[in-house]
């Protein structure tokens, strides 16, 4: 028998849900970076830089950048380590010149409806299409048994995390086109389906280095996954270490500083490393070495990268234990959180889901 409390509470008419309306900016631009280990160059060229370059030159447009720690779990991780990496991941945005008042900057998981709208946009997806994803096909031939299951449907996760937000802009590297690809079919066929829900986004890429390449074989991704270390430049490396490995980066034997990615990867990578960083021009850095060796090439480029690490280093130290990083993801997450949970409720009406309302 309910009691006299339950049965007032049974009573009480659910009040109309007041809607506060979520103050609009016109566009709205969303990216995220994996938690799995340490960032590289490759990530601040292909990704951090153009963040920041993007929230200072884009009007009217209101960022939500996180760190995709659900994406993280699709291979195994140290939970201690996943914990050190995500941290890391906030305080480095921070470091590389991302603005909490221009940014809603937040973990992934602390919004739980990226889990949700993840599994909406599996149930629209096709097995075909999940399959047929380069990194998907790459990563699983690196594993022979214990692939997760979340391996392969990650891109529908990747489409929800744009879609969530509406995203008009996706700031990514060139190892990101497929799934952003794959976003756009299934915003589109949702539309179809259900009836206008999603913008489709547009994809957003660097002109020069949108994929840097490793330093040991530069026909490969520059990965922090690789197990030479002498591969990649990691951002917090210490900067005798990143000279060193600049130095020592892989380059042919003609000995002329000219960008050709098929007949001379090594140096074209370098070039583009160069011109990311000091926003010259291929050609013009090219024009600036015609007749150097690549030694005082190497030499230069490796303090141009030194340069351009040591403020984010020191900057990275002023936030890794500061509370303040704390204030900043708390306030990104509610941000996120407000816009998340509506949209999901719209996704569920649209959908037939629960109870109408
Ligand atoms: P992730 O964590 O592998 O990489 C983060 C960003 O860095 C870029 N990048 C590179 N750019 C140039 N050269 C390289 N060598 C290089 N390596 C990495 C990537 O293209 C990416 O932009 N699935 C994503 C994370 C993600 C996401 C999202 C991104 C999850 N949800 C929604 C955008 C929107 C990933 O694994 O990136």
């Amino acid at each position: 028998m309910p009691t006299l409390n339950q049965k007032e509470k049974l009573k009480k008419v659910k009040q109309p849900d007041v809607k506060i309306p979520i103050p609009v900016k016109q566009k709205r631009l969303v990216s995220g970076i994996k938690p799995t280990g340490q960032l590289t160059l490759g990530n601040y060229i292909g990704a951090l830089k153009q963040f920041v370059k993007l929230q200072d030159e884009m009007e009217n447009t209101e960022l939500f950048i996180f760190i995709a720690d659900l994406h993280a779990i699709t291979t195994p991780i140290d939970k201690q380590e996943l914990k050190k990496n995500i941290r890391s991941i906030a305080a480095i945005y921070l470091a590389c010149g991302l603005d909490p008042d221009k940014v809603n900057l937040f973990i992934q998981s602390e919004v739980n409806e990226h889990a949700v709208l993840g599994y909406v946009m599996e149930s629209t997806a096709y097995i075909g299409e999940m399959e047929r994803m380069t990194q998907y096909k790459d990563k699983k031939q690196k594993q022979t048994e214990g692939i997760r299951t979340s391996l392969m449907t990650y891109p529908a996760l990747m489409a929800a995390d744009i879609l969530m937000y509406d995203a008009n802009i996706v700031p990514i590297g060139d190892d990101q086109k497929q799934h952003l690809e794959l976003t756009r079919d299934l915003a589109i066929r949702f539309n179809n389906t259900y009836g206008e829900t999603f913008v489709v986004p547009e994809g957003f890429f660097p002109e020069t280095g949108a994929r840097i390449m490793s330093l040991t074989d530069p026909t490969k991704k520059m990965d922090k996954s690789n197990e030479n270390p002498k591969s990649y430049i990691l951002l917090l490396d210490d900067l005798a270490a990143v000279r060193n490995k600049i130095k020592s980066a892989v380059t042919d034997s003609d000995a002329i500083i000219k960008y050709d990615v098929k007949k001379k990867p090594g140096i074209s990578n370098l070039l583009t490393i160069y011109s990311s960083l000091t926003n010259e021009t291929i050609k013009e850095v090219e024009k600036k070495y015609k007749g150097k060796s690549y030694s005082a090439f190497k030499a230069d480029l490796a303090e141009i990268v030194a340069d351009s690490l040591r403020p984010i280093q020191q900057m990275y130290f002023e936030y890794i234990n500061n509370p303040r990083l704390d204030e900043i993801l708390d306030q990104g997450a509610e941000r996120a959180k407000l816009i998340a949970s509506r949209k999901i409720e719209k996704v569920f009406k649209r959908m037939g889901m629960g109870r109408v309302r």
